[in-house]
């Protein structure tokens, strides 16, 4: 093991401090624009480094700030190891790193290991270079199908819409191989079989750990290892889910973990060992095999921002993903937000049944939004969220109670969802709006230039100003509770108190530490004890004892 001590780190290093981290995402393009060009980058997170660590977070992840043609929001590299000049530099993220460590904060990058641009330099060989060169096989390029090669060399389909092969055309328009793409066009799939392409990611780990990066997110972990046996089969459709066998062609595949034990190879040359979490959107019981401590770490369990806002299912869904974290070895990760999914007062905000893509489609018109239920309900489970074992990930402006702006106009819309579903999906801009700050400034305190993408007139009433001095709000029920969090994270216990079925999930962790949720709609027993924080005003029942209302989390250390 080579002995790779990171100058910036702030002594002595715990390894573990991701196991019940408060990990802060932020989306660097929305996040706060210094240079005034509409865009967010790299300065300006540095510039709210003191925001992040009032805020009470312990990690912040950046979604990728490389070089990009923003063909999928920068999840499209065209270079791994720099800094996309619209953000940047990498003397920028030098000093972001050091400011971040000042403050006793980590800093997490976003790796995109399955694809890159199209504008990366290797792709631009490939597509200079012949059929079965060097070049090619770096990328999964194949002849098409039937006579004159005309068909998709297989049925597999993107991501984002249409076919998950683009064929090329030669400079005199005589057409030529399909290259793949699970994603964007824009996003030509890499071989991992190719152990070129191994190295050179070994290489980026080492790149960024080197300069003194805490941990990795890895981006679509479950897509690298495919079976490209000819004839190529057909893939599962996604509706059905992924079959749990591992034997879908394209995702979750077992050989995945191979190339993992080699990344965590790398992790371990440095103290502390870097960290990693897979975006693996697999079955829940081959979610933690990418969590092992012999491979990633830690894995985000989506499910939370599947679930309803029911009893049973959160209590079904930290049940077991405590029990697997524990088998795995890795500790459990929550997620109510991200960047890819609607923001979660939204979600709570629409009638169970609702698909959220048709809401956006509406302009969110159709079904109407109960911004108030959205609101208390979404409040109760980040605080439910955020009294659990594990990781808590939370997304930028999620601790504003932001919603997702659902009438971004056509004609502005970027995401890659948008133009390949031939408009009938509108995609994720919608929870990607620039965050607003003050209620003063242009573009709510984000930036001088119009941001990127447009932010409605109801953001003032979330803008940070508003709400940091404001006892009752959303960034202030944050703070409260990530700092009350950082006792109860000494342990990573849970007892259920609460009976399965209840509309009521109470458990208690040391310390005579309690979390109640009150799921149900009208108001259920308090337990007695001290009162510390809860996501919403108490009630009074006819004989004077407090009762916790519908839809509440409160936080009671026990007499
Ligand atoms: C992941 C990212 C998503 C991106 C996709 C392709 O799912 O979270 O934003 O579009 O990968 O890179």
């Amino acid at each position: 093991m080579t002995d790779r001590t990171t100058p910036a780190a702030t002594p002595p290093a715990d390894p573990n401090w991701w196991r019940q981290a408060t990990v802060y995402q932020v989306y660097p393009r929305s996040f706060a624009d210094t240079d005034g060009d509409g865009l967010g980058d790299i300065a300006g997170v540095t510039s709210r480094i003191p925001y992040l660590k009032a805020l009470g977070v312990d990690a912040v992840w950046l979604s990728p700030f490389y070089p990009s043609e923003l063909a999928d929001g920068g999840y499209d590299v065209a270079d791994y190891r720099d800094v996309d000049p619209k953000l940047g530099t990498l003397e920028h993220f030098d000093a972001l790193v050091a400011a971040a460590h000042q403050a006793g904060l980590k800093i997490i990058v976003d790796i995109v290991p399955n694809h890159t641009s199209d504008q990366h330099v290797w792709f631009q060989q490939a597509l200079a270079a012949e059929p079965g060169s060097a070049a090619r096989a770096r990328y999964i390029f194949r002849d098409g199908l039937g006579a004159d090669g005309a068909t998709p060399p297989s049925t597999w389909q993107s991501n984002f819409g249409g076919s998950a092969w683009t064929r090329l055309t030669r400079p005199d328009g005589t057409p030529e191989q399909w290259y793949l793409h699970l994603f964007a066009p824009e996003q030509p799939d890499l071989d991992w079989d190719n152990p070129e392409v191994r190295a050179d990611f070994h290489t980026t780990l080492r790149f960024w750990s080197d300069r003194g990066v805490d941990g990795f997110r890895v981006d679509v972990a479950h897509g690298l290892a495919k079976d490209l046996t000819e004839p190529l089969r057909d893939a599962n459709p996604k509706d059905f889910g992924l079959p749990i066998d591992g034997s879908d062609p394209l995702y979750d595949r077992d050989e995945v973990h191979t190339i993992f034990e080699g990344w965590r190879d790398v992790f371990n040359e440095y103290d502390p060992p870097r960290t990693a979490v897979a975006e693996a959107w697999v079955a829940r019981e081959r979610v933690s095999l990418y969590a092992r401590p012999t491979e990633l770490g830690q894995a985000f369990n989506f499910e939370l921002t599947r679930a309803e806002f029911d009893a049973t299912e959160f209590r079904t869904i930290i049940e077991s993903n405590l029990e697997l974290a524990a088998q795995s070895g890795a500790s459990s990760t929550w997620v109510l937000s991200n960047h890819d999914v609607i923001r979660h007062p939204t979600r709570y905000g629409l009638p169970a049944t609702t698909d959220g893509d048709d809401f956006v489609s509406s302009q969110g018109t159709s079904p109407a939004l109960d911004e108030v239920t959205g609101l208390r309900r979404a409040r109760a489970a980040s605080l439910l969220m955020l009294a659990l074992p594990g990781s808590a990930y939370i997304y930028q402006g999620e601790e504003l109670g932001l919603f997702e702006v659902a009438d971004i106009p056509d004609d502005q819309l970027q995401d890659p969802v948008w133009t390949r579903t031939l408009h009938e999906r509108k995609g994720r801009d919608g929870c990607r709006v620039p965050i607003p700050w003050d209620t003063t400034s242009p573009a709510f305190g984000f930036g001088t230039h119009e941001p990127h993408l447009p932010q409605p007139a109801w953001f003032a009433d979330f803008a940070v100003s508003v709400e940091q001095d404001a006892p009752d709000s959303t960034l202030s029920l944050y703070r409260a509770a990530l700092a009350l969090r950082h006792d109860v994270q000494s342990g990573e216990d849970l007892h259920w108190v609460s009976e399965v079925g209840s509309p009521v999930v109470h458990f208690s962790r040391h310390d005579g530490w309690h979390s109640v949720t009150n799921f149900g709609t009208s108001p259920a027993a308090l337990p007695s004890g001290t009162v510390l924080l809860a996501s919403g005003p108490l009630e009074t029942s006819v004989d004077g004892s407090a009762m916790l209302p519908g839809e509440t989390t409160v936080w009671i250390r026990a007499d």
